[in-house]
């Protein structure tokens, strides 16, 4: 018999030493969505497959997916939350456990997330805890999710008290990105993914930061694949987030502070863009890195038509940075550049961080 997929090679293979997480394939391939079927039978013998999507993404490419899984032999299931980091909720999670259970998954079927990364988190979260874990597939439909949620296992609904405060380290069997559907993402969504790219040049990938300043739309299919080669590196190295891991924090933990103080009006992608200009600015007035690393930031994130300037005050940012859950005691690992693709982390007291703040945005 011939194998469908022996065209398709995968682009990148994550090995994890961790018993409960084996390896698995990650697909960068235009036009690769109707294969999905074809691709995750290559791994996968179960008899259901459950999508989990949102209404706009399964709107455009359920249909798609569906028809290729259900060609490939699977019985398929659908359910559809409604867009929006809202959906990301401990209601939804237990509505959709509640979906799989009646609809009678086993340990052996599996959970297909086809959305960005609000639907990839729920879905991997309820796929880590139905049956105490079934397999899950990531089909990332934002550039954010195929450049950074989709990979890497860090699965998680949103508590009343904040964002991601419930989740669990539970890895996908196959991951499958299909570039083509990033030309119905709204610019602004695209925006959002533009700062994590920019993120990982700046924590370490000089390559990466130089081929940003070319058009990005030619060389989209090598820069998603720059960003997870570059993530796989960090995770494969610490899984669990105890250490270099850490360094996709870039941006992340003043960007956090941003989205909380404008009670989620302000996308991810923003903010960080954001927190990385005020980490830089305290860097480069610390003089931890040299002088000019700003510019640089600003001009490049300017250039992806992301925002770099923020009006909460240091106190506002500093109260809601140090509550936030990657605490460690009373001290902070924060994510510092020390140039243009060398950041590193710093483990200050979380008592200096406002110090940073403050220096960041300009305020001393
Ligand atoms: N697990 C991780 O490691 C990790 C990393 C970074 C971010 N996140 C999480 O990811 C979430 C943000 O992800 P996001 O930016 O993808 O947001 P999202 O999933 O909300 O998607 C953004 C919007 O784009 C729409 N959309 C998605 N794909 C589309 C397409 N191809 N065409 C048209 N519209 C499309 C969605 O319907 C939604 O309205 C946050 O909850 C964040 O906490 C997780």
């Amino acid at each position: 018999m011939n194998d469908p997929c022996t065209a398709l090679a995968p682009a990148i293979t994550v090995s994890l030493p961790s018993a409960t997480a084996r390896s698995y394939d990650i697909y960068i391939n235009n036009g690769i969505l109707p294969k999905t079927g074809e691709l995750v039978r290559s791994v996968l013998p179960s008899k259901k497959a459950y999508i989990l999507s949102d209404d706009t993404v399964f709107g455009l490419y359920g249909e798609t997916v569906r028809n290729s899984l259900a060609a490939s032999g699977f019985e398929v299931y659908e359910f559809v939350i409604p867009h929006g980091e809202a959906s990301k909720s401990a209601e939804n999670l237990v509505l959709f456990l509640n979906k799989m259970a009646h609809d009678r998954i086993t340990r052996s079927d599996c959970v297909v997330a086809l959305g960005g990364g609000v639907v990839g988190d729920l879905a991997g979260f309820a796929a880590a805890i139905y049956l105490r874990g079934i397999p899950f597939v990531q089909v990332p439909t934002t550039l954010l999710a195929m450049v950074d949620s989709s990979v890497g296992g860090k699965t998680a609904v949103d508590l009343d008290e904040g964002k991601n405060l419930a989740g669990a380290f539970w890895q996908p069997t196959l991951v499958i990105c299909d570039p083509d559907v990033l030309t119905t993402l709204p610019a602004d969504t695209f925006a959002d993914g533009c700062a994590e790219v920019i993120k990982y040049s700046m924590i370490s990938d000089r390559a990466l930061f130089d081929k940003l300043h070319s058009p990005i739309a030619p060389q989209l299919n090598d820069i998603i694949r720059m960003c997870i080669t570059d993530k796989q590196a960090l995770v494969e190295a610490d899984e669990t987030d105890k250490g270099v891991r850490q360094l996709l924090n870039l941006g992340h933990t003043v960007g956090h502070a941003i989205e909380a103080c404008s009670d989620y009006e302000i996308s991810h992608g923003s903010a960080v863009a954001m927190g990385m200009v005020i980490i830089t600015r305290a860097a480069e007035k610390k003089n931890i890195c040299p002088v000019g690393t700003l510019d640089a930031v600003v001009n490049l994130l300017e250039a992806y038509k992301l925002p770099t300037k923020c009006n909460f005050s240091a106190d506002a940012l500093f109260a809601v940075a140090t509550a936030d859950k990657k605490r460690d005691g009373d001290h902070i690992n924060l994510v510092v550049p020390y140039g243009i693709a060398d950041s590193r982390l710093l483990r200050v007291p979380a008592t200096e961080v406002l110090e940073f703040i403050k220096l960041g945005l300009g305020e001393v």
